[in-house]
């Protein structure tokens, strides 16, 4: 893993969450400053720097909403010119029942329905709860 100076970070980000995947969770039971360690990591590749007091949940959503960046813009914020809709702000009730009919086959799509498939229960509810919350 890369070193990165500490004064980089200002303070240790708080891990309340040891959920997920990943090679860190095994090490992380045996000695639990690996977990510290490895979050950090996690956390500095995928910028940090950008926001401070991220959990590894939130870290999650945002690596499952950039797969839908590059048809629907950054954070859902799909460009004026696009054809594909945008999702920033979309009600979670409305997001939820799309995605449904995605993978449902019940509402036209040419490529949603494919990839709403993907995507399990809990993993679309914390997709919709992230793009409710985009402005
Ligand atoms: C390959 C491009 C592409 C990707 C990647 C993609 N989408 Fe889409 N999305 C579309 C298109 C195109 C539509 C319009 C329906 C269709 O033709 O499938 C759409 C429509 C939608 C809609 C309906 C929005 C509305 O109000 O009509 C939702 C919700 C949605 N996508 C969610 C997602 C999510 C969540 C992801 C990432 C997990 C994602 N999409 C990834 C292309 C994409």
């Amino acid at each position: 893993m890369k070193q990165v100076p500490s004064a980089h970070f200002g303070t240790t980000p708080v891990v309340p969450d040891r959920g997920g995947r990943g090679p860190w969770r095994a090490a992380a039971a045996r000695r639990p400053g690996a977990l510290t360690l490895a979050a950090i990591g996690v956390w500095a590749a995928m910028g940090g720097a950008v926001a401070a007091a991220q959990t590894p949940a939130d870290l999650q959503v945002r690596s499952l909403a950039a797969t839908c960046a590059a048809c629907h813009g950054t954070d859902g914020n799909a460009v004026a010119s696009s054809a594909t809709p945008r999702l920033a702000g979309l009600d979670q009730d409305t997001f939820l029942r799309e995605m449904h009919e995605f993978r449902e086959g019940t509402r036209p799509s040419t490529v949603m329905q494919q990839i709403a498939k993907g995507f399990n229960d809990d993993q679309t509810e914390r997709l919709a709860k992230y793009f409710a919350g985009q402005k």
